[in-house]
């Protein structure tokens, strides 16, 4: 398929690393189109673990790698973390191009987060504290830098002095935190343009010239869909649009040119953050497996909540994304459980929910339905072929694909890169 998409169907953290690292193998090109460093994509290579949060996971696969318009970019983590790839043996200098229309994360971008989320108190999002709110703030409030604006010196004077007097202005009357030195941040900006120059380009060209020459490209998604800024749980969302439709607007592409859409998908749920959460289990039942699962925010270090699969989530991710092949992750995991329910609908008054709710008070007020499926209570994690399953096993992934109205095509049974079964 020349032109794949790899998307995240539930709270984000399904996997989508290991199943673009599966993909990436066969491709010729990899794009991010949305998102920032909020994104954590782990990926295991031997005893060595790899966590991506700006460069597309296909980088570990040596395949070149596009950051697309639709991302905000910290140029200071992306030099870090080229650094800590780069000494590990991982080619990336060659293999990078940079969209001169994406935003920048600046400095006062992570400053006034941390001030609005305590602003916020008990109505925090529980964030990343990465900066990307408020990056996308300036976007559509037209105030943004982009990474083009650093090529062009007075330009970037220009902009940068107007964009930091605002900021300021913010940071000292609104929350009282001080202020950012504007030919401090010039400076830094003009070193890490002397750095990235090169790689800074119209990318939406490099990924239509990949594609009129029949090359493979996989477009890396982040996050997930119930963190979509339209279609998520709101407010408790992200501030971009993990949903496949953004692929088009992000890496500069039309939309008719997709062919395949991979939704991620955990076997069962998980969240980190705040916000709704109808499946979430009692906290003794998330400690079974949030160490099997690896639980833990790739990008924060944070405990993940945890939660057992939810077909209403999944069914609506489904359609949103016209998803038309699922990749379920970390089956491994509930290899220990005799029983496994499955939530198949939800109740409202007594009254079946005939769709996720897009309200989180309407979602307050719906009751999980659930189903128990058998166990296997046997190791899948050296299976490699989908028939030599447990019969229970194959019977609750084609009962998942059932529920939520797509075909399962790769079953993965642990973080290892051969820990995955191609159907
Ligand atoms: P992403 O953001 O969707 O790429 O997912 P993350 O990398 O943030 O989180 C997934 C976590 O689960 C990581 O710690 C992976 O190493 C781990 N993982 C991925 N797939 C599997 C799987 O099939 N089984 C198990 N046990 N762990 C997995
Ligand atoms: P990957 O790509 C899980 C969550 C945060 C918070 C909310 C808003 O690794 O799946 P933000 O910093 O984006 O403004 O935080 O969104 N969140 C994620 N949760 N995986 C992610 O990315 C996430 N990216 C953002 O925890 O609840
Ligand atoms: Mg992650």
């Amino acid at each position: 398929m020349p032109a794949t998409v790899v998307v995240g169907s539930q709270w984000g953290d399904e996997g989508k690393g290991r199943v673009v690292d599966l993909l990436a193998a066969d491709s010729d090109l990899v794009v991010r189109y949305q998102g920032g460093n909020n994104a954590g994509h782990t990926v295991w290579i031997g005893d060595q673990k790899f966590a991506v949060h700006l460069i597309p996971t296909g980088v570990l696969r040596g395949k070149p790698c596009v950051l697309g318009a639709g991302m905000v970019i910290d140029l200071d983590v992306l030099l870090e973390e080229e650094g800590e790839l780069e000494s590990r043996g991982i080619p990336v200098r060659g293999n990078l191009r940079i969209s001169e229309n994406a935003h920048l994360i600046l400095p006062y971008h992570k400053l006034i987060e941390e001030q609005e989320e305590k602003r916020r108190g008990k109505r925090a999002i529980g964030t990343t504290g990465r900066g990307i709110g408020p990056a996308y703030e300036d976007k559509a409030a037209r105030r943004g830098l982009r990474v083009g604006d650093l090529t062009d010196r007075q330009t970037l004077t220009d902009r940068l002095h107007d964009a930091v007097k605002y900021k300021n202005l913010l940071l000292k009357k609104i929350y009282g935190s001080p202020s950012v030195d504007p030919d401090r941040l010039y400076h830094d900006l003009v070193t890490l343009h002397d750095h990235f120059g090169e790689a800074i380009c119209d990318t939406s060209l490099v990924v239509q010239e990949a594609l009129d020459s029949g090359q493979r490209v996989l477009f890396e998604g982040a996050h997930g869909t119930l963190l979509d800024i339209d279609w998520g749980t709101y407010p408790y969302v992200t501030s971009s649009n993990p949903l496949s439709g953004e692929v088009a607007a992000g890496a500069g592409i039309s939309p008719k040119l997709i062919d395949h859409i991979v939704g991620a998908a955990k076997a069962y749920t998980t969240r980190v953050g705040a916000g709704p959460f109808p499946t979430e289990t009692e906290e003794s039942l998330a400690q079974k497996m949030r160490e099997p699962g690896g639980e833990f925010g790739s990008t924060t270090g944070r405990a993940r909540r945890i939660g057992w699969f939810d077909a209403m989530v999944v069914r609506k991710s489904v359609r949103l994304n016209g998803i038309d092949a699922l990749a379920i992750t970390h089956l491994d995991v509930l290899d220990q459980f005799d029983e496994i329910p499955v939530c198949v609908a939800y109740r409202c008054d007594g009254k079946d929910v005939p769709s996720f709710p897009n309200d989180i008070a309407r979602l307050a007020g719906c009751e999980p339905i659930y189903e128990t499926l058998p166990g296997w209570t046997s190791d899948t994690s050296k299976v490699t072929s989908f028939s030599d399953l447990p019969d229970n096993a194959q019977r609750y992934v084609d009962r998942i694909g059932d529920l939520v109205g797509a075909p399962v095509t790769h079953v993965l049974v642990g973080r290892e890169r051969d820990q995955s079964i191609v159907r």
